[in-house]
């Protein structure tokens, strides 16, 4: 029996609420993944600039989370701003605050998505008279960002239900990085939502996190999240992960995605690609699970940017030194996985299986 939407969200009530938005007070709060889960923090964004910054830093992270967090920073650029009197103003500030939350991160789909969501609503809501003052412009960008977010947390639930469909009582996932409810700002999450919502009924899956150097997401968020939630999660180094598909540790293999191109090309955090060739070579399913605002139907594999960061990750742990200083180093955080190594893509829309090229666009376009 396949369970509906509001009866997953009676079963299941997330235990990190990782992004609040405040209608009364116009506050946007974060919970500062950079410091989890040694420190609990929440920290106020107060404008663009600060939104786009905290996105930069990966105080927030995780695909749909910087999605929904630039939604309400093109809020924020509308709120107290003093440069902004007219509807004219506010559509030219809002055209700015875009580019600068754009920059923030190249490589997830869903930051661009939601600033274009948000542009376009405001542009329309000028052209159409349906908001007399800037006041009235910004109620309306605040029911369409909630809306994001609410469309996110529906997709994870149906993400969960197919997922789900997948797993039986006793297996064991491996995941890659955080694609929880930290990494969505749900408190539910992509990849981890069918493990989630499989404790939720009752059934025993347990999920394999490998540390995820070099920001360690595996190790800091995604340990911790399951931790919180009750869940069987054993760590390991990112050089493990061969061996325990060898040894038949691993059921199952569900990861998350920054951007899914229309041939079934996924991008995701770095080390990703490993696991999928891992898996194909030994008959391991492996799925990468987003909701459909993830997908890319325009760009070619070759157009997207894969974002390097600072060297010094690689050079430090958490600030202590690991190699010597002058080091060269080469620090991608994403890679793309080609889609002859995936099982199939799980979205809110339904199971994606092969051909990608054929299927992608009758799924997604629905
Ligand atoms: O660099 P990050 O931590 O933002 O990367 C996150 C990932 O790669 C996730 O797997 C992806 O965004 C999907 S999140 C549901």
């Amino acid at each position: 029996m396949k369970l509906t939407v509001k009866e997953v969200k009676e079963l299941f009530k997330p235990k990190l609420l990782p992004i609040i938005w405040k209608d009364e007070s116009n506050t946007l709060t974060i919970l500062d993944q950079s410091l989890l889960p040694f420190q609990k923090v929440y920290v106020d964004l107060k404008d663009v600039e600060n939104t786009a910054l905290a996105i930069k830093n990966m105080q927030v992270r995780g695909a749909p989370a910087i999605g929904i967090t630039a939604g309400y920073g093109m809020i924020l650029a509308l709120i107290n701003n003093k440069n902004v009197k007219t509807l004219d103003d506010a559509i030219r500030e809002l055209t700015r605050a875009k580019t600068i939350l754009d920059s923030a991160r190249p490589t997830a789909v869903n930051l661009v998505w939601a600033t274009s969501r948000m542009l376009t609503l405001a542009k329309n809501t000028v052209e159409s008279g349906n908001a007399k003052a800037v006041n009235e412009l910004i109620e309306l960008m605040k029911v369409e960002a909630k809306k994001i977010f609410d469309e996110e947390y529906d997709a994870e639930i149906q993400m969960g239900l197919y997922g789900l469909e997948k797993l039986n009582d006793g297996d064991t996932v491996l995941t890659q990085c955080n694609a929880g409810g930290l990494a969505t700002g749900t408190g539910l999450g992509t990849a981890l939502a069918p493990v989630k919502l499989a404790k939720a009924l009752g059934m025993s899956v347990s999920v394999i996190a490998p540390e995820t150097r070099p920001w360690l997401q595996g190790s800091r968020l995604t340990v911790y999240e399951l931790m919180e939630e009750g869940i069987k999660v054993t760590l390991i180094t990112d050089t493990a992960v061969g061996l325990v598909m060898y040894r038949d540790m691993v059921n199952n293999v569900m990861v998350g995605a920054d951007r899914i191109l229309r041939d079934g090309h996924v991008f995701n955090k770095i080390g990703t690609f490993k696991e999928a060739v891992i898996a194909h070579e030994l008959g391991i399913p492996f799925y990468a699970l987003a909701p459909t605002s993830s997908f890319d139907l325009k760009s070619n594999v070759n157009d997207i940017k894969i974002e390097e960061r600072d060297p010094n990750e690689v050079r430090t742990i958490r600030g202590i030194p690991i190699a010597p200083e002058d080091v060269n180093v080469y620090n991608p955080v994403f890679d793309v996985t080609p889609p002859k190594y995936i099982t199939g893509i799980i979205t809110e829309k339904g199971i994606i299986y092969p051909p990608f090229h054929e299927n992608i666009r009758k799924i997604v376009e629905r």
